[in-house]
C-alpha cells in the first residue's frame, strides 16, 4: 500500500498546477469521470483526478483487500475488532437473506422486530395506541450522536412525505432543549421516545428523566406514553417501559449506523411503514450495488477515491458537502459523525501509528444559503476546499418550478466557477469597462480575480423520495467504509469521545463543591471556580 501511495503522492507533485479545465481537452472526460447507478449520477469530472490517477486509486482498492473486507462486513464477521462486534447494519435492511452471527441467522429477529414497530406506528398514527388525553400530537426524540443525527436528519427530509404527528429531537443535556421542545406540548398526547444504544448515556438519560417529571405532572401512567429504543432490555425495563413498547437491537448495529431500526422509529411514525420500507429499499439497493458493481463504476468506492486523493493525497484537509436541497439542510451533520466518528482514527488496526493522515474535517450547509455565507472563502480563500455538491433534478412544489431551476442553475454555477474561475485579465476587462484606468484598476480588478481550478464532485438524483434518501445515505456509508479499509484503520469504533465523558463524570463533584479537584490543572480549576462563585 505504501507504494501505491507513495507513488499517487509523486504522481500527484507532478500534476498538481495543471489546470483542470484542460483535462475537458479530451472530449471523453465528462463522461469518463462520471458514474450511473440505480438513478444516482456522480460526476467527479471536476476534479484533478486524470486516468493515471484513477488508475493509481483504483489499485489502493485491490491492495488493501477492499472486497475481501466489504464482504467479511456483510457475511457478519468480527470486523470492528477492537471492539470484538460484527458490523452489520446492513442487515437492518437486506430482509431477503440469511446473515449467520455465530450460526445464528440474525435477519429472522430483524423482520420481527421491524413487524413490532410497524404495528405500533400504525397504532399510533391511526389512533389505536393512544395518550391519555386521546390521539398522539407529539413525538419526542430523546437521544444524541447517532440515536439523534439519523432520524433528525431524515425526518427535515422527508417532510412530503410526512403525515403523522409532529416529531421533536431533544439531544443535548442543556437543558435549554428539553425546555424549549416541551414547551409548547400537551404531555396528554406525547409520546416520549426515549432512544440509546446503551441506555447509560447520560445526556439522554438526564432528558429521559426531565421528560418523565414533566409527564408526570399531568398524566397518571406516564410509562404508558414512554416508548424505548435500545439494545439493553434489563435497562429499559428498570427505566420502567413496559417491554411491548421496548424495540431492540444488537450490539452489531454501530450508533452512527442504526437509523434503519428501532432508531428510525420516529421517522417511520412520521411517514408510515410504506415509506419507511422504500427507506430501507433504498439503501438495500446502494447496497447491492457496492457488493456487484466493478470498481470503476462503483459509487461509494469512487466517492471514496476521490476523499482519498483529495484529503490524503492532495493534502486538502476539509471537504464542504453542500446539499442543494433545504430538506438535506441536517444532512452535514449527521455525516460529520458518520464519518468523523469512523474516520478520525490515528491508529491502524495493527495498533501502529496511521502513516497518513486520517478523514478529512466534514462540514457544510446547504445551497443556496451556504453561498451567502462561507462561499466566499471556497472561491477566494488561500486554502483549497474540495466541494461536494448534492442535488436533485425535480422539487415537491410543482407551482415553485421556477424556484427549483434557479436552485439548480446556482448549483451548477458554483461548481463552473470554482473550476474556470475569472483570470485578471477578464477582471481588468471589467474594470476598465466601469472606467477605472492604471493602477487603481489593477488594484480593483486584484480583488475580483478567482484562481479557479478549484475541485467538486456532483451527486445528482432524480427526487428526494424516501428510496433516494435510503441509497444517500448507504451512499455514504459504504464511502466511509471504503476510505477507512483504505486507510486499514477501524472506522466502528469510536474511543474518542470516552475520555471527555469521563472527565465530565469527575468534574460534577467540583462544579458542586463535594470536590476539590486534587490533580486537575490550573486553567481547568479557574474555570470551575468561575462557575461555583457564578452560581453559589
Ligand atoms: O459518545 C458517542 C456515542 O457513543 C455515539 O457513538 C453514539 O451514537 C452516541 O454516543 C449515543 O449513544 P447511545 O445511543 O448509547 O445513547
Amino acid at each position: 500500500m505504501q507504494n501505491i501511495f507513495d507513488d499517487l503522492i509523486a504522481y500527484q507533485k507532478t500534476v498538481a498546477d495543471r489546470s483542470i479545465l484542460d483535462l475537458f481537452e479530451n472530449d471523453k472526460r465528462a463522461g469518463g469521470f462520471t458514474a450511473e447507478a440505480g438513478g444516482f449520477v456522480f460526476d467527479y469530472s471536476k476534479t484533478n483526478m486524470d486516468e493515471r490517477a484513477r488508475e493509481l486509486l483504483l489499485g489502493l482498492l485491490e491492495t488493501q483487500g477492499v472486497a475481501a473486507k466489504r464482504d467479511a462486513m456483510f457475511s457478519g464477521q468480527p470486523i470492528n475488532e477492537t471492539e470484538g462486534r460484527a458490523v452489520l447494519h446492513v442487515a437492518l435492511r437486506d430482509l431477503d437473506r440469511e446473515i449467520l452471527v455465530e450460526g445464528v441467522n440474525v435477519v429472522a429477529e430483524v423482520r420481527a422486530t421491524l413487524d413490532r414497530m410497524e404495528a405500533f406506528a400504525e397504532d399510533l398514527r391511526a389512533g389505536r395506541y393512544t395518550g391519555q388525553g386521546g390521539k398522539i400530537t407529539d413525538i419526542v426524540n430523546i437521544g444524541i450522536g447517532g440515536s439523534d443525527l439519523g432520524p433528525a436528519m431524515a425526518t427535515i427530509a422527508m417532510a412530503p412525505f410526512h403525515d403523522g404527528p409532529r416529531c421533536h429531537f431533544v439531544s443535548n443535556v442543556d437543558g435549554a432543549h428539553i425546555a424549549d421542545v416541551l414547551k409548547g406540548l400537551n404531555p396528554q398526547t406525547t409520546l416520549v421516545i426515549v432512544a440509546s444504544k446503551t441506555f447509560t448515556t447520560i445526556e439522554t438519560m438526564t432528558n429521559a428523566e426531565t421528560a418523565r417529571a414533566w409527564m408526570a405532572k399531568d398524566v397518571a401512567d406516564p410509562a404508558k406514553q414512554f416508548a424505548a429504543l435500545s439494545t439493553s432490555a434489563d435497562k429499559t425495563s428498570a427505566f420502567g417501559i413496559d417491554a411491548s413498547r421496548v424495540f431492540g437491537f444488537e450490539d452489531w448495529v454501530g450508533g452512527r449506523y442504526s437509523m434503519w431500526g428501532p432508531i428510525g422509529l420516529s421517522l417511520m411514525i412520521a411517514m408510515g411503514a410504506d415509506n419507511f420500507r422504500a427507506f430501507l429499499k433504498g439503501a438495500a439497493d446502494m447496497d447491492a450495488h457496492f457488493i456487484s458493481a466493478d470498481w470503476a463504476e462503483n459509487l461509494p468506492a469512487l466517492l471514496a477515491l476521490t476523499g482519498i486523493w483529495h484529503n490524503q493525497i492532495c493534502g486538502y484537509t476539509t471537504r464542504a458537502v453542500l446539499p442543494y436541497e433545504q430538506r438535506l439542510a441536517r444532512l452535514p451533520a449527521y455525516l460529520q459523525q458518520l464519518e468523523m466518528e469512523s474516520n478520525g482514527k490515528r491508529v491502524s488496526m495493527d495498533g501502529g501509528d496511521l502513516p497518513y493522515h486520517s478523514g478529512p474535517v466534514v462540514w457544510g450547509e446547504p445551497g443556496t444559503n451556504g453561498q451567502h455565507a462561507f462561499y466566499q472563502l471556497i472561491h477566494q480563500g488561500t486554502r483549497v476546499i474540495p466541494c461536494e455538491f448534492l442535488v436533485g433534478l425535480r422539487g415537491f412544489e410543482p407551482d415553485l418550478a421556477h424556484q427549483h431551476l434557479l436552485l439548480v442553475a446556482n448549483c451548477l454555477a458554483q461548481s463552473e466557477a470554482l473550476m474556470v474561475g475569472r483570470s485578471l485579465a477578464e477582471a481588468t476587462q471589467i474594470m476598465r469597462s466601469k472606467g477605472l484606468e492604471g493602477d487603481e484598476c489593477d488594484r480593483q480588478a486584484r480583488h475580483r480575480v478567482f484562481p479557479g481550478n478549484r475541485p467538486s464532485t456532483t451527486l445528482v438524483y432524480d427526487q428526494l423520495t424516501p428510496h433516494v434518501l435510503g441509497g444517500i445515505v448507504a451512499l455514504y456509508e459504504h464511502r466511509v467504509f471504503v476510505e477507512g479499509a483504505i486507510l486499514g484503520i477501524n472506522s466502528y469504533d469510536q474511543w474518542g469521545v470516552e475520555l471527555g465523558k469521563e472527565l465530565a463524570l469527575a468534574l460534577s463533584p467540583v462544579l458542586e463543591g463535594a470536590a476539590e479537584g486534587a490533580g486537575k490543572d490550573p486553567s481547568t480549576l479557574s474555570l470551575a471556580a468561575r462557575f461555583k462563585a457564578a452560581n453559589a
